[in-house]
């Protein structure tokens, strides 16, 4: 069998190497990969948004399943591109991924489905969005740019001051054509959970929830990023309370998608927040979340490219999903100036020999003459795995601190929480 996944960050790092474990033993390709990819599968120079090209590649090569990692290509119609050509994809068609692609879509879609979520209002002038802020006057107050804005359409504002600056940002053209329209919300209090379900449209399969760690700074302090750690699983969260989550967001989403034409396969993602009157979602993606596979993927005692083909087949009926009873703690590693910039070409040493229990996955790197360099804002990331939550996250920052690079940022306080929750 012959498996292409599409994306080259940690995300895809993780996902090819559950993959490449399967007892199917696939022939694996990753375009455009990175280096980490490139010992345990073939790398292919074709960019994320190149759908024709990755296609033409899949048709050539015999590829029998595609895995889409990023959430740009479902959102620009990978899926269709590919059936086109009677190729399998694990991912939704693009009328789903605007589920991602279109927080308004999101919003009005959970509203119709009855999904427990932040009240909201939509606006399309500036104007009326700044007079709804006069007459609301309640902060903190959440604004979102309508469409993709690579996590940076959110503002969690504290005071009118800022909700005004987002208002004019969004309206000023800084998200380009996701600043057309935007939502303002409620903002919930709670605590974060990543939910992933797999779902072949009617079947679900849950995976065990994860929590990441958005902004740079311990304490959740400073800008957000695309993640700066994650865990899993979730000490806080009851199995009661995923339960809710499952049948009260998942199931009702799926069924609305369904219902207006645009049944959902492949992975989805609820970023829920549990408030006190019960788990509220807060956004789907399309897509695994990055790094939260990273700190899932690990644990997984079920084949997960079988899970995929079954996903694709609409024959994930009657199947079941194991895990390590294992924690797993992934510590991200950034280059210099991240999230604002980022800095290349900086080598990176101790990534020899890797002791039991710790995975690293590479997210932004390059490969010179044997050497590893820096590519990007984060570069590697780090998983500790062990029989509770303070072994993982100690063999993980073990090894993080057998690794250096120059300007080299991470954050100290991933997983710590969970610990004071864990009674050994
Ligand atoms: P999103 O891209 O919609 O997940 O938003 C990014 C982050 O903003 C989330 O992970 C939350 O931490 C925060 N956020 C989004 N919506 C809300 C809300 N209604 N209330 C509180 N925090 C929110
Ligand atoms: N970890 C957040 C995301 O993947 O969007």
């Amino acid at each position: 069998m012959r498996v292409l996944v599409v994306g080259g960050g940690g995300r895809e790092h993780a996902l090819v190497e559950a993959i490449a474990a399967s007892h199917l033993e696939p022939e694996v390709f990753c375009a455009p990969g990175n280096p980490g990819i490139a010992r345990i599968a073939e790398v292919v120079d074709i960019p994320v948004d190149d759908l024709v090209a990755l296609r033409d590649f899949a048709v050539s090569r015999s590829i029998d399943l595609t895995v889409v990692g990023p959430e740009i290509p479902l959102i620009n119609g990978i899926s269709e591109c590919f059936w086109e050509e009677g190729l399998q994809v694990f991912g939704p068609s693009r009328a789903a991924a605007r589920i991602e692609g279109s927080k308004v879509f999101s919003k009005e879609m959970m509203r119709h489905a009855g999904v427990p979520t932040a009240e909201f209002e939509v606006f399309d002038r500036e104007d009326r969005a700044l007079d709804y802020l006069h007459r609301r006057n309640e902060f903190p107050i959440v604004l979102k740019a309508d469409g993709v804005a690579s996590g940076k359409g959110v503002t969690v504002a504290k005071t009118p001051e800022e909700a005004e600056s987002a208002v004019r940002e969004v309206f000023g053209g800084r998200f380009g054509a996701a600043g057309e329209r935007i939502l303002i919300e409620e903002c919930l209090v709670g605590r974060e959970a990543s939910i992933f379900v797999v779902t072949d449209g009617e079947n679900i399969l849950p995976f065990l929830p994860a929590q990441d760690y958005k902004r740079i700074g311990d304490g959740d302090e400073g800008p957000n990023t695309g993640g700066m750690g994650a865990y899993s699983p979730l000490l806080w969260m009851e199995p009661a309370t995923y339960g809710q989550i499952v049948e009260e967001i998942i199931r009702p989403t799926l069924h609305q998608l369904a219902l207006i034409g645009a049944p959902y396969t492949g992975l989805l993602y609820a970023g829920v927040m549990v408030t006190e009157d019960g788990p509220k979602a807060l956004e789907f993606n399309c897509r695994f979340g990055d790094p939260e596979t990273q700190a899932i993927l690990p644990r997984l005692g079920s084949d997960l490219l079988e899970l995929m083909v079954a996903t694709s087949d609409g024959t994930l009926a009657g199947r079941e999903i194991s895990w390590s009873s294992d924690k797993a703690v992934c510590v991200v590693l950034a280059s210099e100036g991240y999230p604002e910039s980022s800095h290349s070409g900086d080598e990176i040493s101790g990534l020899g020999d890797l002791p039991a229990g710790v995975y690293v996955y590479h997210a932004g790197t390059s490969e010179r003459d044997g050497r590893f360099y820096t590519n990007g804002g984060r570069v590697l990331n780090i998983i500790g795995t062990g029989p509770n939550v303070l072994e993982a996250r100690a063999r993980a920052y073990a090894a993080v601190e057998s690794i250096h690079f120059e300007g080299m940022q991470y954050r100290t306080d991933i997983a710590l929480e969970a610990i004071e929750l864990e009674e050994i």
